[in-house]
């Protein structure tokens, strides 16, 4: 059943754990992503990038969401990381319960006043936003070990920003990336601490992608309710399209078994599955 954002990360805080959110593109991984929550009994949370929205646009969105309210567990449908107001407010009224509006690359005053104007539309809709504040870096722009320590969340800043912003969840930067780095640095435990002891929202911990199980679930311990994940997920979809193309060479004749378009989905799907199932273990602290 289609569900709130807000409730199933409070529930799963509640219960000492976190909430897995996984980036779709299409309808087979939603597939994969839902049917492993259905087959593990646990809420999960689906969301959308903008790039992916650009690509599969309302249609998209729309089977998103309808794989959500049919689903035997609850799903939140989610954007993730937009700075678009426009498009913040259409995926509003196309049914999301959240989004991440992502001001973090602006200067502090910038981003407070745009994740004050999204919380403001968020609540016509009665939904749910995520702020990010301190940059979250990723493989994209070519990051090193030094730029991700000069962005980290300062703790006196994020309790003044989430009181004041009115952002019901905060995405935290303590050394996470986006995607793999080489030789990511450490995540900054001490700071996630600090961070806890200044801010009472739900804590979100992106870029799952790459990080050790330990720190995973030390991180969730100490109080992350929810968990970005999305690179390994994806990463795990495309080697199984790969291997179907060396298996199946240059000219794949339908008529064969196991050349079809339906084989080449089914075989995704199921390597997808094995990433979603770990994870969604890793959130509930198996
Ligand atoms: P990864 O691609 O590193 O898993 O990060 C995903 C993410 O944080 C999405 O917001």
């Amino acid at each position: 059943m289609l569900v709130k954002t807000i409730e199933v990360v409070q529930e799963a805080r509640h219960r000492g754990v976190a909430i897995g959110a996984f980036n779709t593109y299409n309808l087979e991984l939603t597939r994969a992503i839902v049917e492993t929550a259905e087959a593990l009994s646990q809420p999960i949370i689906l969301q959308l990038g903008v790039s992916a929205i650009k690509a599969g646009g309302e249609p998209l969105a729309l089977a998103t969401l309808a794989a959500a309210r049919i689903a035997r567990v609850p799903v939140a449908v989610h954007l993730d990381h937009c700075s678009n107001m426009s498009l913040i407010e259409q995926c509003f009224d196309w049914g999301f319960s959240s989004a991440l509006a992502d001001g973090s690359h602006l200067p502090y005053a910038e981003n407070m006043a745009f994740t004050r104007q999204a919380v403001e539309v968020a609540t016509r809709f009665d939904g749910t936003i995520e702020a990010e504040l301190g940059y979250l870096a990723g493989t994209e722009d070519g990051v090193t070990v030094e730029e991700v320590e000069s962005s980290l969340t300062d703790p006196m800043q994020a309790h003044e920003f989430v009181v004041e912003s009115g952002a019901a969840l905060l995405a935290v930067s303590i050394g996470n990336v986006h995607g793999y780095i080489p030789n990511p640095p450490p995540l900054d435990f001490e700071r996630l601490a600090q961070v806890l002891t200044q801010v009472k929202v739900p804590l979100v911990l992106h870029g799952a992608s790459g990080m050790v199980k330990e720190d995973i679930q030390r991180a969730i311990s100490m109080g992350i309710a929810k968990l970005n994940i999305n690179t390994e997920v994806r990463t795990a979809f495309l080697k199984a399209i790969a291997a179907w193309g060396v298996r199946v060479g240059g000219n794949p004749d339908p008529r064969k078994k196991g050349h079809d378009l339906l084989d080449l989905m089914q075989e995704a799907i199921a390597s997808t599955q094995e990433v979603v199932e770990s994870t969604i273990q890793t959130c509930s602290l198996l």
